[in-house]
């Protein structure tokens, strides 16, 4: 692993470790008692609704932020007491708010890359280097007062990325991007952490958390309430369910009674697709269904399983959707 720095992590195994971190704001528990772990070398997704206190647990994990009570440990670094040695392992999106608004974008990643110690020609490869990836060539020369948000964005992302970092917080990188500037910046994650980065991010997007994350936190109102793989988090909810349509609709109250008895479960009836669906819990089963349901002389449309979708998930576990928290 390359990185230009002199310090080397002291914790191989963990690049982030809480535990009970805390942080009020007057009355309000923004965050309450959040434990963390996250893997050196893993991309790690914190999924929430508004207000759930994701924006400051990594706030207070890196350093801009103190804890009320808890800690926070980066690389086995304390975020409080050795808050200097922890900045220089970490990197954080939002950090290119006071950039020069009448600078192009290549004079601000320069400029940016002088100040990270790169020397000049260095820095103008770093720039264009950086430029490209985010599609950025073209406004390359133009001053930043003329950049749309979404390309504010993509240069905010690049410049955080001029010295990457072995641990990197992306507080919703995707957040007001179009889908082909998305896709993009899943690369860039992808390729950070093969190259040796961790990479923990938030997200309001459940398709990224599942495209991008090795492990999951979900928390709500400033608790941790779900953790896991993508898979481990779909597995919690239950089961998969199945999914039957049959041919003709006058057999829909036969077909439903013989899933309910070969399942042994309580399958429910969309009337206008004459769809069954119904819990899984054994997906060997489906095989007995379906001799059932020949040998009942009902013919099938349509048969399949499915797995949660992590949108479930979700909505299981904070009982509401990703976009309609509390603020
Ligand atoms: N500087 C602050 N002063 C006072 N209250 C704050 C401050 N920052 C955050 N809060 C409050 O703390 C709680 C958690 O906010 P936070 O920004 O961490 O949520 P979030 O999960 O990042 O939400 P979002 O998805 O909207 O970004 C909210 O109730 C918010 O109003
Ligand atoms: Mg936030």
């Amino acid at each position: 692993m390359k990185h230009g720095y002199n310090i080397e992590p002291n914790n191989g195994d963990l690049a982030v470790d809480a535990q009970g971190l805390v942080k009020l704001f007057g009355e309000n528990r923004a965050v309450d008692g959040v434990d963390l772990q996250v893997k050196a070398g893993s991309i790690y997704g914190v999924l929430g609704p508004n207000g759930a206190g994701k924006t400051t647990t990594i706030r207070m994990l890196a350093t801009l932020l103190r804890p009320d009570a808890g800690t926070g440990r980066i690389f086995g670094y304390d975020v409080v007491k050795d808050a200097q040695i922890v900045r220089q392992l970490i990197g954080v999106t939002g950090q290119y708010a006071s950039v020069d608004e009448a600078l192009s974008a290549t004079e601000n990643l320069v400029i940016f890359s002088r100040l990270l110690g790169l020397g000049r020609a260095e820095a103008k490869r770093k720039a264009s280097e950086l430029l490209e990836e985010f599609g950025l060539t073209e406004a390359a020369k133009r001053p930043l007062k003329n950049f749309s948000g979404g390309m504010r964005r993509r240069l905010d992302l690049a410049a955080s990325l001029i010295a990457q970092p072995p641990l990197i917080f992306l507080d919703e990188p995707t957040t007001g991007l179009d889908p082909r500037t998305r896709a993009q910046m899943w690369e860039t994650i992808r390729r950070l952490v093969k190259t040796g980065s961790t990479v923990l991010l938030t997200t309001q997007y459940l398709d990224e958390a599942d495209q991008l994350a090795d492990r999951i936190a979900v928390i709500d109102r400033g608790h941790v309430v779900a953790e896991g793989t993508v898979d481990e988090l779909k597995a919690s909810v239950g089961t998969s369910s199945l999914q039957l349509r049959v041919q003709q609709g006058a057999d829909l109250a036969e077909a439903r009674r013989i899933v309910n008895h070969v399942l042994e479960v309580q399958s429910n009836v969309t009337s206008e697709a004459a769809k069954i669906t119904a819990p899984m819990a054994d997906a060997d089963r489906v095989t007995d269904l379906l001799l059932a349901l020949r040998e009942a002389g009902i013919a099938l449309d349509e048969v399949s399983v499915q797995k949660p979708t992590l949108d479930e998930v979700f909505l299981t576990i904070t009982g509401q959707g990703v976009n309609e928290g509390a603020n």
